[in-house]
């Protein structure tokens, strides 16, 4: 178990990539999250789920490390990782979707792309002003990958449209390329499939799936719909006002009284 295991399905599950532990967040009097402690295993698709305001995308911007916790450790790798900007937690190979769509409306859907790889592209200004070597030749690299994920993610078609101009659900595909093309090690997706219809959920589905098994990548997610939880995911950590009230498989969680009560029992949106 420690170094990993093999999952009913025959997915391998490696060892623990992310470690929290005891992570407390504060805004002001708030406690958004309230000694909170799991971890995020190598290739695994880790779900996060808890009632409105529980605290889940603090959650995720905690790791990402656009909010830095007031208590508590982060472990990356068997490395404790200290306090860092989310530009330095992003060349760890992290990579996110944001609850709130995130792109730039007037800009095409492949140019929305390319910003995903600015963190790569490690020339200095001055090569890149002159348009040489190493340059170049990290723009054609940067080319090839993006237009592999737009194929990937079946958005051919759409790749010269102003992201503004497109429906919600593309829109969403879009912002999840983005994030794909940082090549990330770890993907954090806050509410992928909210709002969508049946089929655009279908496919959304059927995207993060891929990706795991493809790229190898671990997703942790936020999701609402508790159909799309149980189908995708390895382990589910179940949050609520801030404290953990669950952690375990989607079967151990369904029948915890706890979050039976404080969650699954109750309609929410
Ligand atoms: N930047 C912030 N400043 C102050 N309070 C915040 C901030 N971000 C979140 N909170 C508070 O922290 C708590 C948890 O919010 P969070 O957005 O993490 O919940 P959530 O589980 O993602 O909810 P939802 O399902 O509605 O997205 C809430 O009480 C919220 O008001
Ligand atoms: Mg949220």
């Amino acid at each position: 178990m420690q170094d990993g295991y093999t999952t009913p399905d025959g997915r391998q599950i490696g060892p623990v990539l992310l470690d929290l532990k005891n992570i407390t967040l504060r805004f002001g009097g708030v406690e958004a999250i309230k000694n909170i402690s799991f971890d995020i295993r190598e290739g695994e698709i880790r779900a996060i789920i808890g009632p409105n305001g529980a605290g889940k995308s603090s959650m995720l911007n905690v790791i990402s490390g656009f909010y830095v916790p007031q208590e508590g450790e982060i472990w990356f790798k068997g490395h404790r990782r200290g306090p860092m900007k989310p530009y330095e937690v992003a060349r760890l190979g992290l990579a996110r979707t944001f609850q709130n769509i995130a792109l730039f409306d007037g800009m095409s859907v492949l140019d929305n792309i390319m910003t995903g790889r600015m963190n790569m592209m490690k020339a200095s200004l001055f090569s890149q002003a002159l348009w040489w070597g190493k340059a170049e030749r990290e723009e054609t690299a940067n080319r090839e990958q993006v237009e592999k994920i737009i194929d990937f993610l079946e958005i051919q078609n759409i790749r010269k449209t102003p992201v503004g101009r497109l429906p919600y659900g593309l829109k969403k595909r879009v912002e999840l390329a983005r994030a794909l093309a940082a090549e990330p090690r770890i993907l954090l997706l806050d509410e992928p499939m909210a709002g969508m219809n049946v089929e655009e959920k279908e496919d959304m589905c059927r995207f993060i799936l891929d990706v795991n098994d493809e790229f190898g990548t671990t997703i942790a997610l936020i999701e609402h719909d508790m159909g799309v939880v149980m189908d995708l995911s390895d382990r589910v950590v179940v949050m609520d006002y801030g404290r953990k009230i669950g952690d375990g498989t989607p079967d151990e969680v369904r029948n915890n009284p706890e979050v039976i009560s404080a969650y699954l029992g109750v309609a929410h949106e």
